[in-house]
């Protein structure tokens, strides 16, 4: 009699477990994914490492050149799209450092080729001949 009782019970419960367990496990037809037919977006290009020269003497000259821009065109030991620096302390002398630094101010080609060097024209005189007087400190 008890067992009858529990059979009444539990099969209809079962079976409704059964049934609405069976509902939700229909599979749905594959849609495709619509966010996977966007295409990417094209990876962002990782900006350039900063580069950093060590300036162990705290070098104003040489900070100066590290806060502006300079570094996008010239490199210390290597042609970018300046000469590099060393190239350049080669060429000039202490007797061209007020040049040199007007030229930055003023910006100018043809020492070099003939692409030109951008002016710098929120830059004092003062700052540019420290700059010029770390390039020039570069001569070997
Ligand atoms: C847009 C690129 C660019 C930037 C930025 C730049 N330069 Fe130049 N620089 C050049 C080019 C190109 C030349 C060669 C110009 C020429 O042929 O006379 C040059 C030449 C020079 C020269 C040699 C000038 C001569 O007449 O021989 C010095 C010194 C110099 N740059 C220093 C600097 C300093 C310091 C800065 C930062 C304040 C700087 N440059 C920023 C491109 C640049």
């Amino acid at each position: 009699m008890k067992t009858q009782l529990l059979k009444a019970l539990v099969i209809p419960v079962l079976s409704l477990v059964l049934f609405s367990c069976s509902k939700t496990e229909t599979t749905p037809i594959p849609q495709p994914d619509p966010t996977a037919l966007q295409t990417a977006p094209p990876p962002v290009e990782a900006p350039p490492a900063p580069v950093v020269i060590p300036n162990p003497t705290g070098d104003k000259g040489l900070q100066l050149i590290q806060e502006t821009d300079c570094l996008t065109c010239h490199k210390v030991d290597s042609k970018l799209i300046g000469p590099s620096y060393q190239e350049v302390a080669a060429k000039y002398t202490d007797a061209d450092l007020d040049m040199l630094a007007q030229k930055i101010v003023d910006g100018g080609k043809g020492n070099w080729g003939d692409i030109p060097m951008a002016p710098h024209t929120g830059l004092s005189k003062e700052d540019a001949k420290l700059m010029v007087k770390y390039i020039l400190s570069l001569k070997k």
